[in-house]
């Protein structure tokens, strides 16, 4: 049986001002799948992630969550179970990682249930554990990283997406990542929509990928199948004639 489609993207298109930054873009993702995004710089691939969680006005076209439409704005995103960890490993420098994940349960008003989620996070990020009083700022490349997804999971998400993150990560280090993220969607069932332009890395980890390029799906698919593809090929040398 088919799980449920949990959010669909259809149709949308997105601009900034005169740029079209995607176009007609239809995506869907399940429950607890782990979807990758790709495609050259200026596809428009962070700009999806920004329209569903209502950082970036939608000029047309539907989003729907569990069937239903809805007009994404941040902090109701958050609350039905959607977190979003922006490109950059924007981790607050001077805060400790406790207090890192602290924020990162901002919407969250009980005290204890901060707590429950700093340990159930926690057990999923043994490094992290060992330096709570230490500073972000000290932390590595890689220790950011984790950080930066260890609060994006203090909602609770149902949904998390990712923004390009072995982003400036050897890749030693992006390799830890990537298990990382397979491990979340594993354990924690949480669906995952991680855009990314390390292709070899990602395709081992996820079934499923749409590629994009200039605002449009030019493909999508299961990921062995276009890894095979001269898609991919095409669309990373930019050799775009579909
Ligand atoms: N705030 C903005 N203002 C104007 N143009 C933007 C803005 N953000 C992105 N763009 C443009 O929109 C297109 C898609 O950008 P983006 O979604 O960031 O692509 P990607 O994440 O795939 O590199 C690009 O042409 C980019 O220059
Ligand atoms: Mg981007």
């Amino acid at each position: 049986m088919r799980q449920e489609i949990l959010l669909k993207l259809k149709n949308i298109s997105v601009n900034y001002g005169g740029v079209k930054a995607l176009d007609g873009v239809d995506i869907n993702l399940d429950e607890g799948e782990l979807v990758a995004l790709m495609g050259p710089n200026g596809a428009g691939k962070s700009t999806i992630l920004k329209a569903i969680f209502g950082l970036v006005p939608i000029q047309s076209g539907d989003i729907l969550w569990h069937n239903e439409k809805i007009s994404p704005i941040s902090y109701q995103m958050v609350k039905r179970g959607v977190s979003f960890v922006p490109q950059g490993r924007r981790v607050f420098a001077d805060l400790s990682i406790k207090e890192n994940l602290e924020m990162g349960g901002f919407a969250v008003k009980d005290k204890r249930i901060i707590d429950q989620r700093t340990k159930r996070v926690l057990e999923l990020f043994p490094d992290l554990k060992e330096k709570l009083e230490t500073k972000a700022r000290t932390l590595s490349g890689g220790q950011q990283q984790m950080l930066a997804l260890a609060r994006g999971l203090m909602t609770d998400p149902k949904v998390l997406l990712l923004d390009e993150p072995s982003l400036g990560l050897a890749p030693k280090i992006a390799k830890e990542v990537f298990a990382k993220i397979k491990e979340i969607n594993e354990q924690h069932k949480t669906a995952i929509v991680i855009v990314e332009h390390n292709i070899k890395f990602l395709l081992e980890i996820t079934r499923r990928a749409y590629i994009l390029d200039k605002g449009k799906i030019v493909a999508e698919g299961g990921s062995r199948k276009l890894l095979k593809s001269e898609i991919i090929e095409k669309v990373f040398m930019g050799k775009t004639k579909y």
